[in-house]
């Protein structure tokens, strides 16, 4: 009975001790990342360094509290209400005013599913709308994208789809929806994998 209890107990006292093993020193993931960027070798690494040519907006979503890019400064027809000072539909009707946007054209959901007015708002173009009705920044556009794309919104924020700016090192930069998709035609076309093409090299010899 006696030798029983101290095989379990110096069994425990294994356990408890291979957590001080090497593979087991941190207890996720999160951990480890966050303790190995302090230091690297010695030197104090930090994202800040590749970041900085960005003009960046925090966000917290679930948990997740990081950065992404401004956008209105990109758009090249913001601020809306240069021209969308009155409602659209007057505009619309308006047969003084010339039509605008050619260059937008929708290849994103069918039309039963998604119109302009699904993520505009005719009375308030300098924002864009929720399916709800609500306002959203054009900054906090992901937030649109997340109404219907809830997976690939999952793993952007925890970073396992997009980008991060800098690197896995705080403070963490992460791309927004729109910069890699165009919310009119959000498909990114498929490519070719680049291949090293022997025979194009003895050609060029
Ligand atoms: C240079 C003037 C101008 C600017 C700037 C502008 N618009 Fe417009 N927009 C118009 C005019 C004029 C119309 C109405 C005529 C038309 O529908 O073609 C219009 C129509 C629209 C429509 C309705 C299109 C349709 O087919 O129902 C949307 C949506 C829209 N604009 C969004 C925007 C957003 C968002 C911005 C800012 C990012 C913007 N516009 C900036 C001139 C402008
Ligand atoms: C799925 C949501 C969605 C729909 C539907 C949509 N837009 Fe947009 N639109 C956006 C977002 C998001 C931006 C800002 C993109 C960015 O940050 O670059 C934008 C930007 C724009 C802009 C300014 C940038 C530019 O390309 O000139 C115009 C104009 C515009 N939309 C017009 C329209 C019109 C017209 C329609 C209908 C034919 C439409 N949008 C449908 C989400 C949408
Ligand atoms: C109202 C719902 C709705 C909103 C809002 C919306 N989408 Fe979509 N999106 C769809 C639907 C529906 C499809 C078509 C799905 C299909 O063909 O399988 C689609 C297709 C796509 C695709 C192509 C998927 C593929 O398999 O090729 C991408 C990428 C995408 N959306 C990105 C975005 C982004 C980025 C935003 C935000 C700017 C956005 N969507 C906003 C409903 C939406
Ligand atoms: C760094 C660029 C980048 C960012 C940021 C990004 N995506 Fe994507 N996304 C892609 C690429 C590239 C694909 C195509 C993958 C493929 O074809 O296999 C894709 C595919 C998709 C698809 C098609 C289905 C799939 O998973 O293949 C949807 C929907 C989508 N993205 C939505 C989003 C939404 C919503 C956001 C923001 C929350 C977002 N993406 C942010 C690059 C990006």
């Amino acid at each position: 009975m006696k030798a029983k209890a101290t095989a379990i107990g110096s069994f425990l006292i294994c356990l408890l001790f291979s957590c001080k093993h090497k593979e087991s020193e941190y207890h996720n993931l999160e951990e480890k990342i966050t303790e190995k960027s302090k230091t690297y070798h010695g030197i104090d690494i930090s994202s800040e360094a590749y970041i900085n040519d960005y003009e960046l907006v925090e966000i917290s979503e679930g948990g997740h509290t990081f950065l992404i890019p401004e956008r209105k400064s990109q758009i090249k027809s913001f601020s809306c209400t240069e021209c969308h000072s009155r409602p659209l539909v007057g505009m619309q009707k308006d047969s003084r005013i010339q039509r605008a946007h050619w260059d937008v054209e929708m290849k994103h959901a069918n039309a039963s599913t998604m119109n302009c007015a699904t993520c505009h708002n005719g009375n308030d173009m300098n924002h864009l709308k929720s399916l709800a009705n609500d306002q959203v920044d054009f900054n906090m556009s992901y937030l649109l994208c997340a109404q219907c794309h809830s997976p690939q919104f999952e793993d952007w924020k925890g970073g396992a789809h997009g980008k991060n700016i800098g690197g896995w090192a705080k403070p963490r930069a992460s791309m927004t929806c729109v910069n890699c998709h165009n919310p009119h035609q959000p498909q990114i076309p498929p490519k070719w994998p680049i291949r090293f093409n022997s025979q194009m090299e003895i050609e060029r010899k």
